[in-house]
């Protein structure tokens, strides 16, 4: 069975302008291993020009989050056809961030996961556990709950991407050990396996927190680590690029 190519995406957060458009050209030109996938996912009101300025490029465009509805009165909300329109090919979804600061449950992170597939958007699903979660020895078990339910049964035969990204571990410079990682990404692969047989062995998860240059390549030759998201790291290009070299090509 084929591996997954290994994606490696950069979250930008609410961080980005006209002037950091430079940094995705840079990107743009980088050179990177066969087979390894590479996304910049920049606020909604960048997408549109990044993808144009991306053109011609090998980087894909990437939303952070969508409503589940198509249009609708929901002031401030953006859809997934609108990402699609404005030039995204996937988009982050039930990142720790969202589901902290605007409440976001797994039933919400799953209906938005239905809204992408609807809009030909491959969705980035975000697991992970608090540091109370962690020491409380519950890490696996939150993110096996978390995967179940924020997948619906219709990400089956559309490609997707799970993240598994530890919420202490997000912009804090900590890591967990590299045998923690293998350790929750190989119960995401035994959940993903159970739920969705052979399209779940072929699932890349990636891991995301305090990903940077430094530590990538080790992280990213862990067993069932298919990539990396990063956040803080993807703002440079220089960073970005550095990081999308320590992963290799499937
Ligand atoms: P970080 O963020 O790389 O800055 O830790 C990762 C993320 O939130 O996706």
């Amino acid at each position: 069975m084929n591996a997954p190519a290994p994606l490696i995406a950069g979250n930008w957060k609410m961080h980005g302008t006209d002037a950091s458009l430079a940094e995705a050209r840079a990107v743009g030109e980088g050179a990177w291993p066969d087979g390894v996938r590479v996304a910049l996912c920049p606020p909604a009101t960048l997408i549109e020009r990044m993808a144009r300025a991306l053109a011609g490029s090998k980087v894909l465009v990437g939303g952070q989050d969508c409503h589940p509805e198509p249009q609708g009165a929901h002031t401030g909300d953006v859809s997934a056809e609108m990402l699609a329109e404005a030039g995204a090919q996937l988009v982050i979804l039930g990142h720790s961030e969202r589901r902290a600061a605007h409440g976001e449950t797994d039933a919400t992170v799953a209906a938005k996961v239905e809204a992408a597939l609807r809009a030909g958007l491959e969705p980035i699903v975000c697991v992970g556990e608090t540091l109370a979660e962690r020491e409380g020895g519950q890490a696996l078990d939150v993110v096996t709950r978390q995967v179940r339910l924020s997948l619906p049964d219709s990400v089956s035969t559309h490609p997707f991407t799970v993240a598994y990204e530890p919420v202490w571990a997000i912009g804090t410079g900590l890591t967990p050990s590299l045998a923690d990682i293998e350790a929750v990404h190989r119960a995401l692969r035994t959940a993903l396996v159970d739920r969705f047989g052979e399209t779940g062995a072929r699932v890349a998860i990636l891991y995301g927190g305090s990903v940077k240059p430094a530590n990538a390549r080790e992280i990213l030759a862990v067993p069932e680590v298919g990539g990396a998201l990063v956040g803080g790291a993807s703002l440079k290009a220089a960073d970005f690029l550095g990081i999308v070299a320590g992963a290799s090509g499937a």
